[in-house]
């Protein structure tokens, strides 16, 4: 359980965050990848990052597998745990975007109620949702960790899309998936991904 602080009080700075997007010449803003284990997001993430870099703009990738090495290394699966994951990697990302960063963020984050309270966490312009629609079969035929095996097999309990529940947006800003049953390659959905931000400035 966490504590709730008391007697703490919000202290403003004289430099804000349009200060800063003026300075980058960008606006901060949260680019949300969710979807399957196995589904691409890392490398999407990866291949964004790098499309954004190319054209002089700054972003930074918050990776779920990475962050629970460090930020979130006591926690666990559990709902209970993810629900927490998400929160903080959240607030993490709202701060990346006030620093004016374009903050991409590539968690599974199965639960629509904790995407959407993070998209709560910024204004609805700054909050992109992006649904990587992979099926199922693909992301365990690929199983690039082992993971949907063991899951299979009963050795890892609570394995999204096995015995744990994987909730698809209702509505999000863009949606990549397979087009006749082809998967675009990770260049093309990133590509898709800076023309969206693109024409939004
Ligand atoms: S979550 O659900 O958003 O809190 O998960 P996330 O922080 O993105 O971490 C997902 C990676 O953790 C590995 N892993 C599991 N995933 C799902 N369910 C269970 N039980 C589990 N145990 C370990 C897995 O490698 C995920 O990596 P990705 O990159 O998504 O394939």
């Amino acid at each position: 359980s966490v504590a709730n602080s008391t007697n703490i009080f919000w202290h403003e700075c004289p430099i804000g965050k349009v200060d800063r997007e003026k300075l980058l010449n960008q606006q901060g803003c949260v680019v949300w990848i969710t979807g399957l284990s196995g589904s691409g997001k890392s490398t999407l993430a990866c291949s964004l990052d790098r499309q954004l870099h190319s054209r002089g703009k700054l972003s930074y990738v918050l990776d779920g597998d990475n962050l629970r090495h460090g930020l979130n290394k006591n926690l666990g699966f559990s709902p209970e745990h993810r629900v927490e994951n998400i929160r903080r990697v959240g607030e993490v990302a709202k701060l990346f975007a006030d620093a004016g960063l374009i903050c991409i963020a590539s968690l599974i984050s199965p639960y629509r109620k904790d995407r959407d309270a993070c998209r709560a966490l910024l204004s609805e312009e700054n909050f992109i949702e992006v649904f990587l629609n992979m099926p199922l079969e693909l992301c365990e035929g690929r199983d690039p960790k082992g993971l949907y095996k063991l899951a299979r097999a009963g050795k890892i309990k609570g394995f999204t899309g096995i015995d744990d529940p994987y909730e698809p947006p209702l509505s999000c800003e863009i949606e990549l998936q397979q087009k006749d049953g082809i998967c675009p390659t990770p260049t093309e959905m990133a590509g898709e991904v800076v023309t969206y931000l693109e024409d939004k400035g």
